[in-house]
This record gives C-alpha cells, structure tokens and sequence, in this order.
C-alpha cells in the first residue's frame, strides 16, 4: 500500500498511486501537469465533514479549475458547481452536471449569460448590484423565465490574504453594500420572474485566520434574521468559498475550527447553506512537472532553466505565491541556492527564487507543488507556447485528460489579412 498523495518510493523516487513522477513525466512529455483523485477526495470528504451537521451543499468553484473531468469528478462525489461564465457552466454540462445543481456567480454576466442560464433553469443568480437585478428581471420577463434570486452582500471585512484575491472590503468592485441589502431584497419581491432565494457572502480566497469568515457568516445571519423579522422568507444562505491552503509545508488545513464555526452559527438556525470551495478541494491534488532545460551560472547566481513557463503557472509573478517546488528523482550531491525559471524573456518568468533545492542536473524533473487550483486554468500561450499536458491518476491509471493545441493548431486558427 502506498500513502495519500505524492510520496517518495523506496527508491526515493517522487511517486503517486504507485507510478513513479519520471515514467509519467517520459510518458506523457513535460510540462505536465498531474492530478491525484485521492486527493481530490480526501479534500471534498473533509469539507463534507466540516458541514455534514447542518443542512448544506458543497458547489465546487469551477473556477479552481475548469478541466471537465475535474469538475465531472467532483460532480460524482456529491458537488454541484459555481460559475462564473457561460463557458464555465457549457463545461459543467459536459461534465454531467445538472444545471439545478448550478449557482451563478460574478459582477459582469452579460445579456447572453443571463438568457442561457435562464433558459437552462440553473438554479440561482448570485447577484452584485441593483443594476443587474434589473437587467435580469428584463431579460426574464421578456423570455418568461423565473430567475432565482441571492444577493451577494460587501460585508466591508478585509482578510489577511494577497490584495488581489481580497473581494469583501467595500473598495472592491464585489457584492452589494451592506446598508443596501435589506432595501433591494425587498425590492426582488416586487418583480415578477424573481424569486428571492437568500444572501451570499465570499470575502476572498487563501484565508487562513477563521475568525474573518465567523465575522462575514455573522454579519450575513443577522442580516437575514433581520430581513426575516420584518416578513420576508430568506431560506438559503451561500457561505462562498476561500479556505487557505498550505503552499510551504504541504499540511492539510485543519477544518475543525472552521466546523465549530458553522456549527455555532447555523446548527440552530432553519437556513440550507450553500458553499462554494475551490482551492481548498483541488489545489493539493495537482503538480506541475518539468524538465531542466539547463543550469546557468552567473557571478552573482545560480538558476535552474526549465521548460514550464509563468505562461503555465502564472501564481508566483502574479501573486508572490510560494510554490514548494522538488527533485523528481532524489540527487545526492548537495544542494544549491537557485532562481528557478521559465524560457519566456520576462525577469517575471520565474517559479522560485533564490530558492534551496537538491542540485539538478539538465534533463532531470522538478515537481512544482500544490498546482491544481488556479494554475493550469490561468495559462496562456504568451510567447507562442502550447499548454501544458494534463492527466489524472484515478485507481492507479494514469488518463490523458485532453488534447493540447499544437502550434500549428493556434496558427491555423490565425486568418492571414491581404495586405495588398
Ligand atoms: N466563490 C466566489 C464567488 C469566488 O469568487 C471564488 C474565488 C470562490 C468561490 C472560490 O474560492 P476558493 O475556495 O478557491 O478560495 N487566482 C487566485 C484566486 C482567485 C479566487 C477567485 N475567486 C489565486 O491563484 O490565488
């Protein structure tokens, strides 16, 4: 028997499910990226476990990572999904989930979202502004359709996470002020093809400090006792998504605080939750795997040159993320102090620096740690680069998940204008 996750062989070897990292890697070419199903559900049991004691639903933010056999593997477990484009729920479709199981998040949904999602009878519209209740009651009375209606409310709460990812203090373009909650929620009740469904609230994503959601999950339930006491039903309240992952030592997030939590707040209350976990559920799954192109010296450093680029895990750059990054194969000659990089001629384009690790030699492969949420989602094809692979390790198989793009693909999609 093997241990959870990706683990060292007896010949020290980076292994996962009993396959060894460098076959795959040899296999399948690099980058690529892996992802370990029993990861995948150990995480979704442990949030499960986390709310099983109150009436509630876990709708996997389909955002983490869109690949449909993810979301198709989440949906089997028991999730449902939140969205936030019309390509993301076509992807859930194709995954097998019902669109009932659907919430639709977002500030920018657009005519033709709406009217595909109303048409599809999803089951709610996670709303932002009183400018867009009205641009869905537009379009819902004109096709007939009934839009389920939560509003997502600005709590104005700042969680200690990166700037970027931060969405509840009242600066960011998220969710309805707090003092305009109750108004607009009476208001749903006056438009026909609106059913109002509840409040929602998401503060952000990698927040470790609970007490910000005991905070944000409070402010919503008093809110919506409040909103109760003066006649309105408000059945369902959606807790969003945001718990930490631990990028540095690979430890799982102890959601014991978090259970305490949900169970103080709502184990006495008649709400049915909703939450939407992203990062939480997929993140750990997922490595990235490349190969070293070759070592450069300098007179000041040492960096590593390997073959994924910020075009394949844009994290570090974009977020400072810290990424545990390790030798596929265990190298007994010492360590070195490196700046590990991509090819793409940006100073960004880098994983890791000044950054420890057994030295490695060309043609070797580095494991970059914890990227199976936000990462190979965010790729692009800057400087004329292909995506990477991606396959999934299921019952100890490995499966190709899709199709990458070759170059000549990306350029026969390129119309070439006459000039002349
Ligand atoms: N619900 C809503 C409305 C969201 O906006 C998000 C994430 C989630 C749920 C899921 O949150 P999670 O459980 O994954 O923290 N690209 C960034 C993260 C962006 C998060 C966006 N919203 C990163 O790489 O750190």
């Amino acid at each position: 028997m093997h241990c959870l996750g990706y683990y060292r062989d007896t010949t020290g070897e980076l292994s996962v499910q009993g396959i060894k990292i460098s076959y795959l890697a040899k296999k399948y070419g690099t980058p690529l990226y892996i992802y370990d199903s029993e990861i995948m559900k150990d995480r979704y049991h442990a949030f499960l476990n986390a709310i099983k004691e109150v009436k509630g639903n876990i709708h996997y933010a389909v955002k983490a990572n869109d690949s449909i056999n993810i979301i198709k593997y989440f949906s089997k477990l028991g999730c449902g999904a939140d969205i936030v484009s019309i390509g993301e729920f076509e992807k859930c479709i194709a995954a097998g989930i019902a669109p009932e199981k659907i919430i639709f998040s977002g500030v920018g949904k657009d005519k033709n979202e709406i009217e595909t999602a109303l048409e599809n009878n999803i089951l709610q519209f996670n709303i932002e502004s009183q400018e867009e209740l009205y641009d869905i009651h537009y379009i819902a009375s004109k096709i007939k359709k009934n839009a389920n209606i939560c509003l997502r409310v600005n709590p104005d709460i700042a969680p200690d996470t990166h700037k970027k990812i931060s969405t509840g203090e009242k600066e960011t373009k998220f969710g309805i002020d707090f003092e305009n909650v109750k108004a607009i929620y009476e208001k749903l009740h006056q438009l026909d093809f609106i059913t109002p469904v509840g409040l929602g609230v998401h503060i952000g994503s990698q927040i470790f400090d609970f007490n910000f959601f005991y905070k944000a999950y409070l402010n919503l339930r008093n809110l919506a006792d409040e909103i109760k006491k003066v006649g309105f039903s408000v059945p369902t309240l959606d807790l969003g998504g945001g718990i930490g992952v631990d990028y540095k030592n690979d430890t799982k997030t102890d959601l014991t605080n978090y259970k305490n939590i949900i169970l103080e707040l709502f184990s006495e209350s008649n709400f049915k939750l909703s939450f939407e976990p992203g990062r939480s559920l997929i993140a750990e799954a997922g490595i990235l795997v490349t190969k070293v192109i070759r070592n450069k010296k300098t007179k000041d450093k040492n960096f590593v040159i390997v073959d994924a680029a910020m075009n394949n895990l844009i994290r570090p750059t974009l977020y400072d993320a810290f990424h545990k990054i390790e030798n596929v194969q265990t190298n007994k000659t010492g360590e070195i102090v490196a700046d590990i990089v991509g090819p793409i001629c940006e100073t960004g384009d880098y994983f890791a620096l000044d950054r420890t690790i057994n030295h490695i030699n060309k043609n070797q492969y580095l494991a970059i740690k914890t990227t199976g949420a936000y990462s190979s989602v965010m790729s692009s094809n800057y400087n004329a680069r292909t995506d990477a692979i991606e396959i999934m390790i299921v019952n100890g198989q490995d499966h190709k998940m899709k199709e990458v793009d070759t170059i000549k693909d990306i350029i026969s999609k390129e119309t070439l204008i006459d000039f002349d």
